[in-house]
């Protein structure tokens, strides 16, 4: 009797260890923010790789009234492309001065960019990738910022030329994405995670 109490708690034992064990093994390690940073640089790179490539190629054969239409009618589509070749990870470009409506930031993106922005005003910090953790989604957002390449459709409204200005208001009526210099902060990339 007192035999089979102790063979009972051997086994009992035996299945706690167990349990604990393959408990360890299927419940994956808890993905960190810097291991999101890392997983959605890779993503960001393709987008901003597969979008400049387009834009240069564009601005090179047929000028940049011609690779505004590339911005227009291949960036939207692109982005979504990017998010189905890394299944679980979905990009997006906001800025809080947009030109296409669709890419307006939310309260998230806008309180983040706003910071980026503070920061970068008061002494020159650099904005560095940002991971905030809402509603079961792991959202990270990237820093974009303002290189001379951008000037012909972002910079001081005197100096894009008069047919660039004109398409883009005709295709961007409410447009408010111009007067950035080299080096300022013109948006962010958005890569959401979609399980935690
Ligand atoms: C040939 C003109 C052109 C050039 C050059 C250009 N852009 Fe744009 N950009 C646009 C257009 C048009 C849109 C709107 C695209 C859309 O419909 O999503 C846009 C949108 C964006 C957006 C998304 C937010 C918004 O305002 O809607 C970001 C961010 C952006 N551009 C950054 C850049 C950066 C950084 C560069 C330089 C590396 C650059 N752009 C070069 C025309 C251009």
């Amino acid at each position: 009797m007192q035999r089979s109490a102790k063979q009972r708690l051997a086994r009992s034992l035996a299945v706690v260890a167990l349990l604990g064990l393959t408990a360890c093994v299927e419940k994956p390690a808890q993905t960190t923010d810097a291991e999101y940073i890392e997983q959605s640089r890779s993503t960001v790179a393709a987008l901003q790789q597969q979008l400049s490539s387009k834009l240069i190629s564009t601005i090179q054969a047929e000028g940049v009234v011609a690779a505004i239409q590339v911005c227009a009618n291949v960036a939207q589509p692109m982005t979504g492309e990017v998010s189905t070749a890394t299944a679980q990870q979905q990009i997006s470009r906001t800025a809080l001065r947009v030109r296409n409506p669709a890419n307006q930031s939310d309260a998230l993106s806008e309180s983040i960019l706003q910071d980026w922005q503070t920061a970068m005003t008061a002494d020159g910090t650099a904005p560095e990738p940002a991971v905030s953790h809402e509603d079961g989604h792991v959202i990270v957002h990237h820093p974009i910022l303002l290189q001379t390449g951008c000037l012909a459709c972002h910079g001081d409204p005197a100096s894009i030329a008069p047919e660039v200005a004109q398409k883009i208001a005709q295709l961007y009526p409410a447009d408010t994405a111009t007067g950035f210099a080299v080096g300022e902060l013109r948006g962010a990339f958005r890569v959401v995670f979609e399980q935690e």
